[in-house]
């Protein structure tokens, strides 16, 4: 019984990287630039240490996955934007925003936006904003159609800001696991013709 668990959790993870690696193979990687002595750029395999903490301080004490991690240590510049200061030439990651592509993302040319967050210190400041207009300028760039994203009904500061960034819902609906309503939105590059009404 526990060697079928491994075995279909080891396919799930080859499954899920094959599918990211084929799906931004002939990506560009994510440009970076300045603001506010904020650097905006892809991240780099020595950011991953730093991009955990910030994403499980602001996540509920929630560790990023032994999944997710692998995604961004191959992948890590072309599907996660970091936000990072420097003081005394010592570089912190204060910003993260994290990508990857589900099936429902393959087949309508998106990505997911699996978690966006700004240390406590840092917010206010623009910089979920800047690390977002990267994004799309990003996966615009490389010919995709929108970014998706997944956020429960109840978590309206979440919404606000999604709103505020573009996203619309598109679908709504039951999430088993979480017990809870929620909207499946989508940031559209070309058009709002998709929207939920
Ligand atoms: C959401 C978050 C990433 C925004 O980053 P930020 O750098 O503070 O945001 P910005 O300074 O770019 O502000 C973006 C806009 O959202 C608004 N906003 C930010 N946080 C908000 C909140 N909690 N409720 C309502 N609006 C909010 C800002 O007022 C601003 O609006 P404006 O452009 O009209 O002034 C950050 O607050 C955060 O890390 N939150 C906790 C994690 C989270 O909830 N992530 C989203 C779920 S995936």
């Amino acid at each position: 019984m526990n060697l079928i668990r491994r075995v279909r959790a080891l396919y799930n993870l080859s499954d899920f990287l094959l599918q990211n690696v084929a799906y931004t193979v002939f990506f560009h990687p994510i440009r970076s630039f300045t603001s506010n002595s904020t650097c905006f750029r892809g991240m780099r395999r020595r950011d991953l240490r730093h991009a955990k903490i910030l994403y499980r301080s602001m996540h509920r004490g929630k560790t990023l996955s032994a999944s997710h991690s692998l995604l961004y240590w191959l992948l890590g510049r072309k599907l996660m934007i970091v936000a990072v200061v420097a003081l005394d030439g010592v570089e912190r990651v204060v910003g993260i925003d994290m990508f990857y592509a589900n099936k429902r993302d393959v087949i309508e040319r998106t990505i997911h936006e699996g978690y966006v967050c700004v240390s406590e210190d840092m917010a206010g400041k623009g910089i979920g904003t800047h690390m977002r207009e990267l994004a799309i300028e990003h996966f615009r760039r490389n010919g995709l159609s929108g970014i998706s994203s997944r956020i429960s009904l109840n978590n309206l500061a979440s919404l606000r800001v999604a709103e505020k960034s573009g996203f619309a819902p598109v679908e709504k609906y039951y999430d088993d696991e979480m017990r809870e309503e929620r909207y499946y939105l989508i940031r559209d590059f070309c058009s709002g013709k998709r929207y939920l009404t």
